[in-house]
């Protein structure tokens, strides 16, 4: 969580930091900062100059209020976005945070876990710290090691080895007015440097702006940016030379593009996103490939578990997975949360092959689950959304969605994607490992490639789901039951309504409403269940009389024109019928939109919901 963003060069200036933070306020809005050294002052003696704003998600257009107070030549600048951990969100905890000379500004991503003990020792030596925050050590231990005579960078690479956990950081220092320092542990970290600039940032799209060639910094590596070079050193000090490449996504597939919030506009980009997903990779015969993935057939032959780890919505997305892979692979599947899989000392050989799922790829847990994957003997494959994201360079192969960047906290076309690429890695495990015969490789093949086409007929559908939400948008109580590929629906419905309305929201499997939940329904409840015609269709509707029979009003996502389900509930979200098991992929999308609509008639921010953070990478 939290965005960082340095620049320096001729094109260092608040404006650009600005519109940068801007662009990564998606991993944290709790506040906002930025610091400045001034190439005309005297680096012997200057001071970086610095403005916080802690004014949430007007932050930044604080701060673009007070930049005519920045020194007229920037030499180099940091920004940062702040999802807080350490220390409430006000001013005095934004970031950057100075040393006691108010000459080295730093800005951090991450944690660092032993900030207690190293806060002590400064203080025993002098240090005074203003913060409540983890981050602000590092600049009073960079300071030490300047005044014992290091350049900025060996101060970093000097400080790195006493700190503890995971982190991406960036300062700048008066004395070297156009040097940025970066190193980084685990949180993301890119950089580009042009003929007159130097840039880093958290993600890509910060730094597009600036220049498309851009690398990603290793674990436990150092690089000192100045206008034009880079150096780049690892934990041992030795140089290596970044290898940048070309990123192709535009700055503009960032923007809102004339929608009211980027929650519209992915939403209305998912019939795209889960085409370009498929494109290349299924075949209307059957044929699939996935290039990325790497694991040749043999190799997927001799699979014998596959384990879907991820957190939140992509969870949800693996449990899609665990059904597609034991359906029609015949292969033993669980899906699990990264952060209890990692911990639970599971038993995972060199027969398992887990796949992390991650729309950003740089989710802690997730990550770290496909690190302890890889310790007990696994395979690990990371899908992601990220190209060359932490997770995509650590793991043996990957399954890249291609929905493009995804700003809204709330992950909507990043999910469709997640949950169409799940199936396509099942329908090749089935294809290669021989356990689905080529009449139905085809079959599925088919109700795959026709998704677009059906998520098109679900978002024309929009203005009737949008209805069914300003009727139940004051409603308090929620219940999401689905069975079988209706589950992990279900579940997808409540956690978007939780989070974007900030009402309470449950989720069960149907036939589980009887131990236990059931006795919280009473009139005016809601309960939305997944009741598409599926082999359990009878059964799902027998809960519903259930409900209906306690007073909760019944919201059904149902199949268009199937007039007994809308006999028998209150309301109906109609949605195209597609094969049961693809049917995640269309059923999600009206829930989508009932949060959406919740949300906004209660005066909610969709984009930017309370205590959430695009991308979560502490624990
Ligand atoms: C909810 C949501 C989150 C993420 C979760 C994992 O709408 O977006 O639940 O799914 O934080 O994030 P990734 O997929 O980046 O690992």
């Amino acid at each position: 969580m939290c965005g960082i963003i340095g620049v320096t060069g001729d094109e260092a200036s608040c404006e650009l930091l600005l519109a940068g933070l801007e662009l990564l306020e998606y991993r944290g809005y709790d506040s906002a900062g930025i610091a400045a050294t001034d190439r005309s002052a005297d680096p012997a003696t200057s001071v970086v100059w610095r403005e916080r704003a802690a004014e949430h998600a007007g932050s930044i257009d604080h701060l673009r209020g007070r930049a005519g107070s920045a020194p007229a030549s920037i030499g180099a600048a940091v920004g940062h976005t702040r999802w807080a951990t350490h220390g409430p969100p006000t001013e005095v905890n934004a970031h950057p945070h100075l040393d006691c000379t108010g000459r080295i500004a730093v800005v951090h991503n991450g944690i660092i876990e032993n900030y207690r003990d190293l806060g002590a020792g400064l203080a025993v030596r002098g240090h005074l710290l203003v913060s409540a925050t983890d981050t602000e050590v590092l600049a009073h231990l960079a300071e030490e090691q300047v005044a014992a005579g290091a350049t900025l960078a060996e101060a970093v690479a000097l400080c790195l080895g006493s700190l503890r956990g995971d982190f991406a950081l960036a300062m700048i220092h008066a004395a070297e007015p156009e040097v940025v320092v970066v190193a980084r542990r685990t949180s993301p970290l890119i950089v580009g440097v042009t003929a007159t600039t130097g840039i880093v940032c958290s993600d890509v799209a910060a730094a597009l702006a600036t220049t498309r060639q851009l690398f990603a910094l290793d674990d436990d590596q150092v690089a000192e940016v100045r206008p034009g070079s880079v150096v780049v050193r690892d934990r041992t000090g030795a140089r290596v030379e970044p290898e940048p490449v070309a990123v192709s996504w535009s700055v503009q597939r960032a923007l809102k593009g004339g929608y009211p919030d980027f929650m519209s506009k992915e939403m209305h980009e998912q019939p795209r996103a889960v085409g370009d997903t498929l494109l290349g990779r299924v075949q209307a015969d059957g044929t699939t490939e996935i290039e990325e993935l790497v694991l040749g057939d043999d190799e997927l032959r001799r699979v014998r578990r596959v384990v879907f780890a991820a957190c939140g919505t992509s969870y949800h997305a693996g449990l899609v997975g665990r059904q597609a892979v034991e359906r029609w692979a015949r292969v033993v599947a669980d899906a699990e949360v990264s952060s209890e899989l990692r911990y639970r000392e599971p038993v995972l050989d060199e027969g398992t092959l887990v796949v992390a799922i991650s729309q950003s790829g740089e989710t802690v847990d997730s990550l770290h689950a496909m690190r302890e994957a890889r310790r007990r003997g696994a395979r690990v494959v990371a899908l992601t959304n990220v190209v060359d994201s932490v997770m995509a360079r650590e793991a043996d192969g990957v399954l890249y969605t291609r929905a493009g960047p995804e700003i809204g906290v709330a992950s909507t076309k990043s999910h469709l994607a997640q949950l169409v690429m799940v199936e396509v890695f099942a329908l090749h495990l089935a294809r290669v490992g021989g356990r689905l015969d080529q009449g139905a490789v085809v079959s599925v093949a088919g109700d795959l490639l026709d998704l677009p086409v059906a998520l098109e007929d679900a978002l024309d559908r929009r203005a009737t789901y949008e209805a069914v939400g300003r009727r139940f948008a004051a409603c308090e109580n929620f219940y999401f039951l689905g069975r079988r590929a209706g589950l992990p629906v279900a579940l997808e419905g409540a956690l978007k309504l939780k989070e974007l309305a900030y009402v309470r929201a449950e989720a069960y499997p149907a036939g589980e409403m009887k131990h236990g939940p059931i006795s919280l329904i009473e009139p005016g409840a809601v309960v939305v269940v997944v009741a598409t015609r599926t082999p359990l269709w009878e059964k799902v509707m027998a809960n519903v009389e259930e409900m209906r029979a306690r007073g909760a009003a019944v919201v059904a996502v149902a199949d268009a024109g199937d007039e007994e389900t809308a006999r028998l509930v209150d309301a109906v979200l109609e949605v195209p019928h597609v094969a049961e098991i693809c049917s995640p992929v269309v059923n999600v999308v009206p829930l989508q939109v009932l949060a959406y609509t919740i949300a906004r008639a209660r005066g909610n921010d969709v984009d930017r919901p309370r205590n959430l953070a695009k991308v979560v990478t502490v624990e």
